[in-house]
């Protein structure tokens, strides 16, 4: 049933269509004693339950008691590489002993590893690995996901990623939404070794026309010694011409130029961050590039944050998500993400809400269909176990949610 009335609630959540900027980040509209009408998957109406006739919903809706409880918008996880083969384990106690995530895949490991178990891989292990995550995505609160390619590296393996991808988006039954991109640029996979030009010309010429339709975004690892800015420039423009809308990997590992390059093309988002420039920051500010930072992967790789406070100030929109991905941040926690923004970050509560809900759906064109509790939007709600929104990083690490409606559909029981 896709008909859900949430009553007994206070409603937080940001407000609009499209990303919040700087200051606006932490302005969120609450409603106590409030309630939330959906309707064949769309709010309906979310504000002061007084304002509507409950017991005429008694029939046609599954209603759900919050007593006083948070509602927010469902989070959206707006990065992560959810297809994947194998695991890396080994490299991650590699990592504990002092080797460090490049030399690691400069040696043929790291992406390429994961590469070569994601060929061998077949669609349906795939799927069902990618719904394992899913589940327990759903289970912290996630109701929209974006998930890349990028661990085929050549046209058939990369199509299959994206096939599994479409099919788990278009599964009626599948929990949430998803929304896919194209990262045939992750890494220059071993046969191309040194002919990263020729690597390029082939996702021009073969990768970018599979790809169209099946992907909304295309995304590229801008990084020393990966794609540097010239080739990124020149792919990424194809992609651009080819009607993809853009993300970076930018600045994760060295300050290289990613997130001026973002603003250059008019990137949707400039993702990691962790090394950015000051030009950099301004460019993103002014061309209004979402920052979508991550970190999880700033604390796996012990690297330091991404300045979010930076990004906030000069008005940039902040977005959070998870990075999920075999290796360098084998994480999908929405609580750790939440904590290390507040603690370590210096963002507000209400800045992470909106960064994890406005601003994530904004960061994947999803800011017209949810991010936040307004009618018209999808039915794609989070209810905590408490009443205060400041338990999200005071419970650290935990997970706060204890309902999940996502299209209207109660996905996890509150
Ligand atoms: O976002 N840096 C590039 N890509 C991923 C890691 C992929 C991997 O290690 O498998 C990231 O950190
Ligand atoms: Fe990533």
């Amino acid at each position: 049933m896709n008909n859900t009335l949430i009553k007994n609630t206070r409603i937080v959540t940001s407000v609009g269509c499209s990303a919040r900027k700087g200051e606006e980040m932490k302005q969120l509209k609450v409603v106590e004693d409030g309630a939330i009408l959906i309707t064949d998957g769309i709010i309906r109406f979310a504000g002061p339950q007084s304002e509507l006739y409950l017991p005429e919903y008694e029939v046609t809706h599954r209603i759900i008691d919050a007593e006083g409880r948070v509602s927010l918008p469902g989070f959206v996880d707006s990065h992560t590489h959810l297809i994947f083969g194998g695991y890396r384990p080994d490299e991650f106690e590699w990592r504990l002993k002092g080797d460090s995530y490049m030399s690691i895949m400069e040696r043929g490991g790291g992406i390429q590893s994961t590469v070569n178990a994601t060929r061998k891989a077949s669609a349906e292990e795939l799927r069902e690995k990618a719904l394992w995550f899913i589940d327990r995505m759903v289970d912290m609160g996630v109701t929209t996901v974006e998930a890349k390619s990028g661990y085929g590296l050549d046209t058939e393996s990369e199509m299959k990623m994206l096939s599994v991808i479409e099919s788990i988006a278009r599964d009626e039954k599948t929990p949430l939404s998803v929304v896919a991109t194209f990262l045939g640029a992750h890494a220059v996979p071993k046969e191309y070794k040194g002919r990263t030009g020729e690597y390029v010309d082939l996702m021009i010429r073969e990768m970018l026309p599979a790809a169209k339709g099946k992907a909304r975004f295309c995304d590229i690892f801008t990084e020393k010694n990966v794609f540097e800015i010239e080739d990124s420039r020149r792919f990424m423009k194809a992609a651009k011409e080819a009607g993809f809308d853009l993300k970076f990997h930018a600045d994760e590992i060295v300050t290289l130029g990613g997130a001026e390059l973002a603003a250059e093309l008019g990137a949707v988002s400039a993702d990691h961050l962790l090394h950015v420039s000051d030009e950099g920051v301004k460019a993103m500010a002014e061309k209004g590039v979402v920052a979508t930072l991550l970190p999880l992967t700033a604390f796996a790789l012990k690297e330091p944050y991404a300045p979010a406070r930076k990004f906030i100030d000069s008005g940039c929109a902040v977005a959070l998500a998870t990075d999920l991905n075999p290796g360098s941040c084998f994480s999908g926690s929405i609580p750790l993400t939440i904590a290390l923004a507040c603690i370590y970050m210096g963002m507000t509560v209400e800045e992470t809400v909106t960064a994890l809900t406005l601003n994530g759906a904004a960061a994947v064109g999803e800011a017209a269909a949810t991010g936040s509790l307004e009618p018209g939007k999808r039915g794609d709600v989070a209810i905590l176990e408490f009443d205060n929104i400041n338990f999200l990083p005071y419970y650290v690490g935990m997970n706060c949610v204890r309902g999940v409606v996502s299209k209207g559909r109660v996905v996890k029981e509150p």
